[in-house]
């Protein structure tokens, strides 16, 4: 199995929901990087479920055993570890050969041969995404050397609705400070329809979107290392993922050439464009306008409702109602971590330009 994900910079991820450990390598990271763990266990707590999430909630001390002396990066593999301590493995014993609506665990029982660590949701877990963030907010920070940030709002959460990004710059920075991550002032309504869904024993989806500023034009390639390609490829990985779209994306559809092409302007000596539908990129290509893209993230597939089902072991049809803990909404959780799987896609485009010391580059 493929675990692994990036060119130069990468990504490994091992573990699973109910083991002891999960954790990740991170390959290709320059020499020289302050390692600040105040800003990792900050990204770490927008991880983690508030007030009307899942109770399921982890301490997530992590331990870095690799890559970093003296609080800096060495250049060699960073080692990550968080334990896992909060786990109820005996809420997925009853259940293990059912198949949650939505989940994973019948495409798992087959591809594994019934070998998987169900408990949990066991590799396909939300929890796997806990390394992610940890190792993320490394490159994150790494990024911000260079002027580039990374920032994802709550664009819809149910019916809740947040303006899209105006001012991109300023709300992009204002944003990394925030654990409900929206632009206008919604919070607490957000808070209230993921409480209401969580009453009716239901779950909710919702739109995240990103935008990343202070990028170079020409990173990315035309062919299969096209930026949209190697964002949507991380992204998607991520449980509960089920649309992106860059730009004005599928509202393209709705436009013409003569109302959608970002027509060029030189501002200051920099080229810029005077619209921002193509979210940034052409050709697959940086353009150095800020890349702006949408993420759909689904309905938590868990929930307290009965529906139909099969065990897939006795072969049966059957009814379930999901016992454990879970999340009536992931959506707010998955902002921080689309970020940090963003800068670890940066990193690797930075990279692939401009050799090993990526981020000594000079504009
Ligand atoms: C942070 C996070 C938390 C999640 N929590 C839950 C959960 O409590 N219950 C659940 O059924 N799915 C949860 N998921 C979603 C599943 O991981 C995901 O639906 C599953 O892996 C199937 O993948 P797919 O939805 O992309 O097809 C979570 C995902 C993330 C990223």
């Amino acid at each position: 199995m493929r675990n692994t994900v990036g060119d130069n910079v990468r990504l490994t991820l091992f573990g699973e929901s109910h083991n002891e450990i999960i954790g990740a390598v991170l390959d290709g990271m320059c020499p020289g990087i302050k390692v600040d763990e105040e800003f990792i266990k900050l990204q770490l707590k927008k991880r983690r479920p508030m007030n009307g999430e899942t109770p399921r909630i982890e301490i997530d001390d992590f331990k870095i055993v690799s890559g970093v002396f003296n609080g800096y990066t060495t250049g060699e593999s960073i080692c990550l570890l968080i334990e896992n301590h909060n786990t109820r493995s005996q809420d997925y014993e009853e259940i293990k050969s059912i198949a949650r609506p939505s989940h994973a665990d019948y495409v798992a029982h087959v591809k594994y041969h019934g070998f998987n660590d169900y408990r949990g949701g066991g590799h396909f877990s939300g929890r796997i995404t806990a390394p992610i963030v940890a190792v993320g907010s490394i490159v994150l920070k790494a990024l911000e050397k260079k002027n580039i940030y990374i920032g994802t709002h709550i664009k819809k959460c149910g019916n809740v609705v947040d303006q899209d990004f105006l001012e991109v710059e300023k709300e992009v920075k204002e944003l990394s400070g925030k654990i409900i991550p929206v632009i206008s002032n919604i919070e607490e309504d957000i808070q209230n329809e993921i409480l209401k869904a969580k009453k009716e024993k239901d779950s909710i989806g919702g739109i995240l979107q990103t935008a990343i500023i202070g990028l170079p034009v020409g990173l990315g390639q035309p062919w299969f290392s096209s930026v949209e390609g190697k964002i949507a490829n991380a992204v998607f990985s991520i449980g509960g993922v089920k649309g992106i779209e860059f730009g004005a994306g599928f509202n393209f559809a709705n436009l013409k050439g003569s109302s959608c092409n970002d027509q060029f302007e030189i501002v200051n000596e920099k080229v810029t464009t005077k619209t921002n539908n193509n979210g940034g990129i052409n050709g697959g290509i940086t353009n150095g306008m800020p890349i702006v893209f949408n993420t759909a993230i689904k309905p938590t597939p868990s929930i307290g409702l009965s529906q139909d089902t099969i065990d897939f072991v006795k072969g049966e049809n059957v009814e379930t109602k999901v016992t454990g803990r879970h999340d009536p909404a992931i959506v707010r959780r998955i902002a921080v971590v689309i970020d940090s799987i963003v800068a670890l896609v940066v990193a690797d485009l930075l990279s692939m330009r401009y050799g090993e010391d990526f981020l000594e580059y000079e504009e």
